[in-house]
Order: C-alpha cells, then structure tokens, then sequence
C-alpha cells in the first residue's frame, strides 16, 4: 500500500509522531513517503490509498503552512475531483491527528485544527478512520503552560509512551 506521512512542525513535537508513523509502517512492509510541509511543498495526494496528516495546533487550527498547502490543495482539486455530497472514493483512507498543549481549555482547543484538516479529505472521499489528539509540550515563551494549563504538567510529551501508543494505533488502523 501506498502511503502519505504529511505533517507540519514548528517546534517538533508533531515530527516526533510522523517519524513514529513512519518507523511503524516501514516496520510491516509499507511504502511511505514522509514530506514534512513548507511553502512550496508539491504532492499529488489522489496517488495515495492511504494518507497521515498532522499538526502542531497554533490558536486551534494547524500551522499556517498546513492550512495553506490545504487550500491550494481545494482549488487543485476544484469541482473535477471535489463532487456534490462528497461521494466515498474506494480504498482510500486517512488519519487525522495533531499534536497540541491544551493549555486553555484542553482537547476542545484542538478540535478545530482536526476538523479543518479532515475536512479536505472527506471533501475528497476518503474515509477518515482516526482523529487522534496527542499532548505536545509548549516550547518558547508559552513554555509555562506547559505546568500551568488544563491537562496539568505536560512537560517532556510526547514522550515515549505516547509514541508507543501511536506506533500500536498504527497496527491497530492497518487491520481495518
Ligand atoms: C505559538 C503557539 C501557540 C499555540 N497555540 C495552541 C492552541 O491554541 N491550543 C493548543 O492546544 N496548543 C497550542 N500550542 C501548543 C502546541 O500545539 C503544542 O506544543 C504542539 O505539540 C506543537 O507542535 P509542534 O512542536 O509540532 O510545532 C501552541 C504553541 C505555540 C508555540
């Protein structure tokens, strides 16, 4: 099976999760191509049966260089491949997930980057099998949420029992 490993990481909490993913499929035997997104980042995503897509969430939604290669990706696509109702398209799945501090409110902040990124997908009739929500250290000036938020002390995470979990839910979404 063919697979994309996109994500997007400013302070690489998410790059941690998408070579986990990685490492997990190569591991049973998947070819995968890994592309970490930038401004000229170029994929034809139709060519993939199956597609990973992350996030750091940045006030809510992914990072911005996510949420662009997204919408160039809605006018690439336009009416030729983005029909009325969405029709399922055979095969292809995705996984949606993002990596986010929840420093305000929790997971309820993260929500909306899953949604936004799943949003294409479904647009484009692949079948979204996870929206998988994975705590991410703050790095910088916000780095006191970190101790100071909603889900308590999240320093060092993703640490590796999340990868570990990560690389079982890998296995686990393979099996469907
Ligand atoms: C400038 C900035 C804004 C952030 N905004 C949010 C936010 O709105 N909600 C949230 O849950 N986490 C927020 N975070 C935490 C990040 O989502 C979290 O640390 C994530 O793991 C970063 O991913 P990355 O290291 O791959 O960039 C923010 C972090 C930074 C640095």
């Amino acid at each position: 099976m063919k697979v994309l490993n996109i994500f997007f990481s400013a302070t690489g909490n998410t790059k941690k999760v998408a070579q986990r993913i990685e490492q997990e499929l190569l591991t049973i035997g998947h070819e995968v191509d890994t592309i970490q997104v930038a401004k000229d980042t170029e994929t034809e995503i139709l060519d993939y049966d199956f597609v990973f897509i992350g996030s750091g969430v940045y006030t809510w939604m992914p990072g911005k260089p996510l949420m662009e290669f997204i919408g160039k990706q809605r006018e690439k696509y336009g009416s030729g491949e983005i029909k009325p109702a969405a029709p399922r398209r055979a095969g292809k799945k995705a996984v949606i997930y993002c990596t986010f501090g929840g420093g305000h409110t929790g997971m309820n902040e993260a929500v909306p980057a899953i949604k936004y990124m799943g949003q294409l997908f479904d647009h484009l009739g692949y079948e979204i099998l996870g929206e998988w929500f994975i705590v991410g250290e703050f790095h910088g000036k916000l780095a006191y949420l970190s101790t100071s938020g909603r889900l308590g002390n999240i320093q060092g995470r993703p640490n590796e029992r999340d990868l570990q979990e990560v690389a079982e839910k890998v296995i686990g979404i393979l099996r469907v």
